[in-house]
């Protein structure tokens, strides 16, 4: 017989806090060097914020990388835009690439940006009460398009791991999701794509 784990009962809060978690991680504006495309804006914004300007934040709950076992999290995406690009988290495909995932909006407004490696593109925009199921073998990445940090419950396979590597390497995702000029947001091309290549 496998060790048993306990059962955890968590708290979730609107705000992203996650009561019970054992996990927590923060992305820094200087953490995000090479990700906005805008290279001019990104230096512009560290030189007013300061590289230690939070970005993102996620909390999680889980057991350990064993086969069958549940990560169960919260992330924190703060609004902004970096030039015309809205705020992003790194966005990546799971390392065992046939991995769902769970998304599901808890307050904000966003969008989550899904792309596979042979060229298909899907963008969901998310608001309180709507969930994503994200498949295996698609990269994935929240986008923060409201004023209001956008806040997601997740739970994924926590064997699955991230390969953030294959979105740096292509020099980011195909589509930006950049403001439309109105007051929302659209999908533009990503003019340094240079295509997926898996390791
Ligand atoms: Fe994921």
């Amino acid at each position: 017989m496998p060790d048993i784990d306990l059962p955890a009962k968590l708290a979730v809060s609107p705000t992203g806090t996650l009561a019970g978690g054992n996990g927590v991680y923060t992305k820094h504006l200087a953490d995000m060097s090479g990700v906005y495309r805008d290279t001019a804006a990104y230096e512009a914004e560290l030189t007013e914020r300061g590289g230690d300007a939070l970005v993102y934040r996620v909390e999680s709950q889980d057991y350990g990388p064993h086969s069958g076992a549940l990560t169960i999290g919260t992330s924190t995406l703060l609004p902004g835009r970096v030039g015309d690009e809205f705020a992003v988290t790194r966005g990546h495909l799971h390392a065992i690439s046939d991995r769902a995932e769970l998304y599901y909006c808890l307050s904000g407004r966003g969008v989550m940006l899904l792309e596979t490696l042979d060229g298909r593109s899907e963008a969901f925009e998310l608001t309180p009460g709507e969930a994503v199921n994200v498949p295996g073998e698609w990269i994935h990445r929240s986008v923060n398009v409201g004023d209001e940090p956008f806040v997601t419950l997740f739970t994924y396979a926590t064997d699955a791991g991230q390969d953030y590597q294959l979105i740096a390497d292509a020099h980011g995702m195909r589509s930006l999701v950049v403001a439309d000029g109105a007051g929302g947001w659209k999908l533009r091309e990503n003019p340094d794509h240079t295509g997926y290549r898996r390791a």
